[in-house]
């Protein structure tokens, strides 16, 4: 009992010496402002972005593109959706906005055939405006832009065929934009991709 009584007095002190401290100096004062303000300032940053509430959904696009098409989508048009072609299949990169998107690390790729970018580690746009067939590529090069199409394939929404000169584009039903949601809406596209293409040995 004395003892707890001992110990409560001793805190007591403890904290009114650091009450003292504080308020006794300007300095320290103006120390616990700053800190008060930064550690309000942290918070307030942090909670919106937590419950920023994700970006309204654009709709669905089945469709296939020229490379002149594909051009306009690179994020900085009125809808911000963002397109990007590898081995010569176009996805719907818009969620790696921050990626793709105007400003983003990869902006080069947004709206652009990206395979022969990635397959070279070089983050530059290709501007080519004709069809980049990637024929000059070697083998492992070639490798590497099919493993980079499987990331894509796994994470984004494939969207259509990026158009040879003079290929015409296929006509995606609606029944299939319906179907986008079911579980076998990739049955459908890995049809479309390996009657087109060559389909990426795995
Ligand atoms: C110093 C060099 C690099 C660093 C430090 C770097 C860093 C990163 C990091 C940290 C991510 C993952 C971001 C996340 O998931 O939040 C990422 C993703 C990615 N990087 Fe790089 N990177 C570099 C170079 C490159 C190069 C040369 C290329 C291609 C030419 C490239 C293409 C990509 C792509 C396509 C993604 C996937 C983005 C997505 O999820 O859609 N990176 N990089």
């Amino acid at each position: 009992m004395a003892e707890e009584l001992i110990d409560e007095s001793v805190e007591k002190s403890l904290i009114q010496g650091i009450i003292d401290e504080i308020i006794g100096s300007p300095l320290n004062l103006i120390l616990v402002g700053i800190i008060t303000f930064l550690i309000y300032k942290i918070f307030k940053k942090r909670q919106p972005t937590e419950a920023a509430p994700a970006e309204p959904e654009l709709p669905k696009l089945k469709k296939d593109f020229t490379v002149q098409e594909l051009k306009a989508f690179d994020g900085n048009q009125e809808d911000g959706r963002v397109l990007v072609a590898v081995n010569g299949n176009v996805y719907d990169v818009t969620k790696g906005k921050r990626f793709y998107g105007p400003g983003g690390p990869y902006a080069a790729f947004g709206g652009k055939d990206a395979s022969r970018g990635l397959a070279t580690f070089s983050v530059t746009a290709n501007e080519d405006i004709e069809y980049d067939d990637l024929s000059d590529l070697s083998p492992a090069e070639m490798e590497s832009v099919k493993e980079w199409e499987m990331q894509f394939k796994e994470k984004y929404d494939f969207v259509g065929r990026l158009l040879r000169p003079g290929e015409q584009p296929s006509s995606y039903s609606e029944d299939e934009e319906d179907d986008q949601n079911s579980s076998d809406k990739s049955g459908g596209e890995e049809k479309l991709i390996t009657e087109s293409k060559e389909k990426p040995e795995e």
